[in-house]
């Protein structure tokens, strides 16, 4: 396994690859790898000829009061499981590798990144999608994974590289649990017995919620998050959202909504988790 850690060698290493007619998968992280990262790799490397996988913890998608300073960085580990999987390039610059001291240029998708995490983390989709686009032009992938518990984020880019023509197919891959359900996120490793225990409720909630859609329809979404709500605070959860919306338009379920994105930000002590449901809506 190879690793880079400036932009001029991934992008001649990336040119060289694509001029001798190979598929490029890129599989875009932050580290602290788990089961779920490593789904995306296996992915990656069961279509592509090289794998490069990027480990940047990046600054721009974080805002000033969140965790930026002890987001969990291993890189010796990060780096045992990327060669274990067989990556091929294992790029992990800098912050001031990625970004000029006077940059200025963003990327920002202004439709689907609005609600939910959008909402609550004004910064981090403009963050996301302009570091996303950077290393898209540097690794030059023909495709690129990403993990559905962080659903939104890969509908956003689903529509930056519609909208900004990058030459790159997404690939979304089922979100990966633990045992006993608890979403798989680097932000686990925040959290207490406790509180990771009194976590599990936000599947729970989720799962039931799941269920009574897909019993009663969409005309019960409302109820359902005010019951899923009810079950993760009475867990000692601090609601942030629950919210249903059109997977599509990332809006109010309407009369052509086919998939209902039902998604849940809950604080656990001061660990933010996300997780959520993709719901076929009956006709
Ligand atoms: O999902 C993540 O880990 C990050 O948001 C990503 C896509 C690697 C961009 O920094």
């Amino acid at each position: 396994m190879i690793i880079f850690r400036t932009k001029a060698e991934l992008a001649a290493f990336a040119s060289e690859t694509r001029r001798s007619g190979k598929i490029i998968g890129l599989v875009p992280t932050m580290g602290y790898l788990h089961a779920g990262h490593m789904s995306l790799v296996d992915t990656a490397r069961a279509k592509a000829d090289v794998v490069i996988v990027t480990l940047f913890v990046n600054p721009t998608q974080f805002g000033p009061t969140e965790d930026l300073d002890r987001y969990p960085r291993d890189f010796e580990r990060d780096k045992k499981m990327c060669e274990e999987h067989g990556v091929d390039v294992l790029f992990a610059p800098e912050a001031g590798e990625m970004y000029a001291a006077d940059s200025s240029t963003w990327i920002e998708e202004l439709d689907l990144a609005k609600p939910l995490c959008g909402a609550s983390r004004p910064a981090f989709y403009r963050g996301v999608t302009t570091v996303v686009g950077k290393l898209f032009h540097l690794a030059q992938p023909d495709f690129a994974c990403f993990g559905l518990k962080d659903a939104q984020q890969c509908f956003v880019i689903e529509r930056m590289v519609r909208d900004l023509d990058f030459q790159v197919k997404i690939i979304p891959c089922p979100l990966v649990r633990d045992d006993d359900g608890l979403a798989l996120s680097s932000r686990n490793r925040y959290l207490s017995a406790d509180e990771r225990s009194r976590a599990l409720s936000i599947h729970r909630a989720l799962l039931e919620g799941r269920k009574t859609l897909e019993e009663k329809g969409i005309a019960v979404l409302d109820d359902v998050c005010k019951k899923a709500v009810e079950v993760i605070t009475a867990a000692g959860g601090r609601v942030d959202y629950v919210e249903g919306l059109d997977r599509a338009t990332m809006k109010a379920p309407g009369a052509d909504c086919r998939e209902v994105l039902l998604a849940a930000a809950v604080f656990f002590g001061t660990t933010r988790l996300i997780d959520n449901e993709l719901v076929e809506v009956k006709r």
